[in-house]
């Protein structure tokens, strides 16, 4: 590791960094202009209604197709929700949408029950603690595994702070925990860009899990992997479900099998069927749509 490339990958997370913190943000949510007030804490999450995502009668259109029609969602804390369906379904959109990336035309979106989402831009959400795994990984390559999550922690809010910025001995713990459950303890000191696209995934799920979110969404997860790397994925979110809000896209179906409890079927942006594996599995409209015969 060269201090160029050191500096490098700081001064990405200092841009990025900046760009999260440049101030409050204009939104057209709901079709008003609002503006955004400061995030809110994970603290302040009020779970006791026992949902820590709900949708509601969500829309959204795209030059006139709907992309998303009339979804509704209602996910427990600690859930690990599958969504399966055919491609255009608007699985992606309906990310794009709980992670602020795209506004609904219509519809509520609350984390918690007091939180009402579409109040918020996508830094503000991510740094709520909804976090989200994109399809591509996208780690620096330049920098080594444990640069990667150092990097992904949450700093103080200044950037004169993240440059001087030193692990204190609970982020040393915490990224030694990470680097386990991820399965990357042996190639700590690897660069990033050496490592197996399966293994850049998991390393994208460590930078999450750095930020200690509680809603994690990953779309389409062990796309590209090989059959061990879907394995050990599957075991991977089995062991973060319950500390971890997990809602995960995949076509992968024996994956889906290995981790899911609920799922949940879109189809035409949304709801076709939910239940357990079995239950989906086993219904007409489903297997007509997406699973087949
Ligand atoms: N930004 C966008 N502009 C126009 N059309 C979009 C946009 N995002 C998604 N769509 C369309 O919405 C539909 C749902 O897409 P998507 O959410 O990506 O589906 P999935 O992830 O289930 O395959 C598709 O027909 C797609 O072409
Ligand atoms: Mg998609």
């Amino acid at each position: 590791m060269t201090p160029e490339l050191i500096n490098a990958g700081t001064e990405r997370m200092t841009a990025y960094r900046k760009k999260i913190l440049a101030g409050p943000v204009a939104d057209t949510a709901a079709g008003g202009t609002m503006s955004v007030g400061r995030a809110h804490k994970a603290s302040e999450l009020d779970l006791a209604h026992g949902r820590i995502l709900y949708l509601e009668d969500v829309s959204v259109s795209f030059d006139g197709f709907k992309a998303i029609n009339q979804l509704s969602l209602d996910i427990a804390p600690g859930e690990l929700r599958c969504i399966i369906g055919p491609n255009g379904a608007g699985k992606t959109t309906m990310m794009d949408i709980i992670t602020g990336k795209t506004r609904p035309d219509e519809g509520t979106v609350y984390f918690g029950s007091t939180i009402n989402l579409l109040r918020y831009s996508e830094p503000e959400i991510a740094a709520m603690g909804i976090g989200r795994k994109f399809q591509k990984p996208t780690v620096f390559e330049k920098l080594t595994v444990f640069e990667n999550l150092e990097l992904a922690l949450k700093t103080k809010k200044d950037w004169i702070s993240s440059v001087r910025f030193k692990l204190d001995s609970a982020q040393r713990d915490r990224l030694a925990d990470v680097l386990e459950t991820i399965h990357l303890a042996q190639q700590v000191n690897r660069q990033a860009g050496e490592l197996s696209h399966g293994q850049k995934q998991w390393l994208e799920i460590g930078m999450l899990l750095m930020q200690e979110p509680r809603v994690l969404l990953l779309d389409e997860p062990v796309a590209g992997m090989t059959d061990v790397e879907t394995e050990r994925t599957a075991e991977l979110l089995l062991r973060l479900k319950g500390k971890h809000c997990l809602i995960v896209v995949e076509h992968d179906m024996s994956f889906i099998k290995a981790i899911s409890d609920i799922v949940t079927v879109l189809c035409d942006g949304a709801v076709l069927a939910q239940g357990s594996l079995s239950q989906v599995s086993a219904d007409e409209r489903v297997i007509e749509s997406y699973l087949g015969r």
